[in-house]
């Protein structure tokens, strides 16, 4: 369940870090912040600094850095939320968890959600929609099913009038079903199949819209709104939970489709992602239901690169699943379909563990030596963040099998390297020539500055700013998960407890003045503002055929960069 930010916040304020580090690390005064031995490489002068003022600790040898949350996440190799928890009950913080007063918004959305199911089924039954109907039998998916999953049908005239009269504006739009048009509100889905999108407890939160006619988007799904949050949800989660139970395990599969053929093939522990890649959070979730997880990807080489790119996910969640591949151009709902429930026994059957098929695969794809030796090293690393030692132990033996190594020499070699770089998680990312670009230190600084403001200034901070202004492709990156935390409404300091964005951004939080942060803000969005036009005009003059309108653009530019250099030296 998910910890409110007001909680997060709350937690923050409440623990020493200065404590909580030195409980494990000697730490010696240094003016304002405290110095030591960084835990997670290994030294023999001090580099790991820590400010209790600024709540934040970095190493200035290997790059880690954080805030208090991320230090026991790193240290104690615990996720988010047990993190969390652990500073929580030290500091006697008591938790609640959010989900317990759903707001007056959040009931009507619900509401005009289970309106629309109802009209939808009514729809596809109806004259309207014929063709919708013929479509899905044509597909081989029958009533009874169709009922089960309340399939339904958005006409391409869809009468909102009804919906305009009973429902606040505010709940229409904030739903993201409808739109505001010039000739008043209308629903984003139109001439589509409709399938509800049901949360964890069974009561609807989004829908997807399938076309019928194969025109692009083939799917469209609802946007995320205060009860709809895509990261977090798994479609059929609801029905599947029982015969996740009854069976053991879950199957995990990409569409919609796949979904309903194989509930209906007696397969009803199956849940699918909403056409994004898997989360942590998702892992989490089904962590309450089963250990065991069965992947099933696609039989080609997308399917075996997506698969072979989820071990870092599974392993961080501390789960190791199943893989499954269906043979090439097959999906579960057309394999189903043709071979049946029997013939998608037998291909269950042929699963593999996703370290060992990990293992396997990059030891096929290893012409020699060296690059062995570079994949062997790859999935030690792997192993050394496995909890288990028992698991450890045995996922050992496999590699030293399939390495072609001692295992002896394997598992001494994990114990060393486990011991070495004690919990090391992350490593810093070289530095051309030991300096930054000067863009690189404003764009660090500009997002640094985001996480010192109040959200809602943070989120006014961000307008107009597109991750395309970074040149640092990692800065955009962050920049990106900012923009999406922020919009979403929730803490940021959570990204900052993520070891990456943490170790990126926690010397330019560090080495922030408490002051005038504001006026900091304001400036270094004004350079990426300004830089991005230079940007653009020197881009505009290279794709020009000189001539008269480049000189004019180059004076543009000219004049450009003075106004940089005016406001850079104002005094001037
Ligand atoms: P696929 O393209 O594999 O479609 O997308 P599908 O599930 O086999 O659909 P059918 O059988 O042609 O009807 C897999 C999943 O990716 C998401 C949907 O969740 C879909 O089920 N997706 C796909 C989208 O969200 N939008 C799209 O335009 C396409
Ligand atoms: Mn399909």
């Amino acid at each position: 369940m998910k910890i409110p930010s007001s909680k997060i916040d709350e937690i923050l304020e409440a623990s020493d870090i200065y404590e909580i580090i030195n409980d494990v690390v000697p730490l010696k005064k240094m003016g304002n912040s405290f110095k030591g031995l960084c835990p997670f490489h290994s030294e023999k002068t001090p580099s790991f600094n820590v400010h209790p003022d600024k709540g934040f600790y970095h190493c200035f040898g290997c790059g880690t850095g954080g805030n208090v949350i991320s230090f026991v996440m790193n240290y104690y190799n615990l996720p988010f939320p047990e993190a969390a928890r652990f500073l929580a009950d030290r500091y006697g913080v008591t938790i609640e968890y959010e989900g317990a007063e759903v707001s007056q918004t959040a009931k009507d959305i619900a509401a005009l959600h289970e309106e629309l199911v109802l009209d939808a089924r009514k729809n596809l039954y109806s004259g309207i929609g014929k063709e919708a109907l013929n479509y899905l039998k044509g597909r081989n998916f029958s009533d009874t099913l169709l009922e089960k999953f309340m399939v339904g049908y958005f006409p391409q005239k869809f009468d909102t009038e009804k919906y305009v009269r009973k429902y606040d504006k505010s709940v229409l739009l904030g739903s993201g079903l409808f739109k505001e048009g010039q000739y008043g509100m209308r629903l984003m889905f139109f001439d589509r199949v409709m399938i509800p999108v049901r949360g964890v407890t069974g009561r609807t939160i989004a829908f997807s819209g399938r076309t019928l006619t194969g025109q692009m988007p083939k799917y469209i799904n609802s946007p995320e709104t205060e009860i709809f949050k895509k990261r977090r949800v798994l479609f059929n989660l609801d029905l599947a939970k029982e015969h996740i139970r009854k069976k053991g395990h879950v199957l995990i599969v990409e569409g919609y489709f796949d979904v309903m053929r194989l509930y209906d093939k007696g397969f009803g522990n199956c849940v699918a992602t909403m056409g994004t890649a898997l989360t942590s959070e998702h892992v989490s979730l089904l962590k309450r239901f089963t250990d065991d997880i069965y992947m099933l990807y696609d039989g080609d080489e997308a399917g075996y690169n997506s698969a072979l790119k989820s071990l870092d996910l599974f392993v961080a969640a501390d789960s190791f699943p199943m893989v499954i591949f269906l043979p090439k151009e097959d999906d579960p709902d057309t394999f189903l379909d043709r071979e049946g429930a029997e013939g998608f026994e037998a291909l269950l059957a042929s699963r593999k563990d996703l370290f060992v098929f990990t293992a396997e695969t990059l030891i096929e794809n290893s012409d020699d030596m060296n690059a062995r030796l570079r994949n062997l090293e790859r999935m030690k690393q792997m192993l050394t963040k496995v909890k288990s030692p028992y698991r450890k132990e045995h996922y050992a033996e496999k590699l030293a099998e399939i390495f072609n190594v001692g295992k002896e020499m394997l598992k001494k070699d994990i114990d060393l390297s486990a011991a070495n770089n004690s919990l090391k998680i992350v490593s810093r990312r070289p530095v051309k020539n030991g300096r930054r670009p000067a863009t690189y230190i404003y764009e660090r600084e500009f997002i640094a500055t985001l996480f010192k403001l109040p959200e809602d200034v943070a989120l006014m901070q961000t307008e107009n700013i597109m991750p395309e202004f970074f040149h640092d492709k990692i800065l955009a990156d962050i920049y990106k998960k900012v923009l999406d935390v922020l919009r979403d409404g929730d803490n940021i300091s959570v990204l900052l407890c993520s070891p990456d964005v943490g170790s990126e951004l926690s010397e330019a939080v560090i080495k922030m003045p408490d002051t005038d942060i504001y006026r900091l803000a304001a400036a270094t969005r004004e350079k990426l503002i300004s830089n991005s036009v230079m940007d653009s005009l020197s881009k505009e003059i290279k794709s020009s055929d000189g001539g008269a309108k480049a000189r004019e653009l180059a004076i543009k530019r000219f004049e450009q960069a003075g106004r940089m250099m005016r406001k850079r030296n104002p005094e001037d």
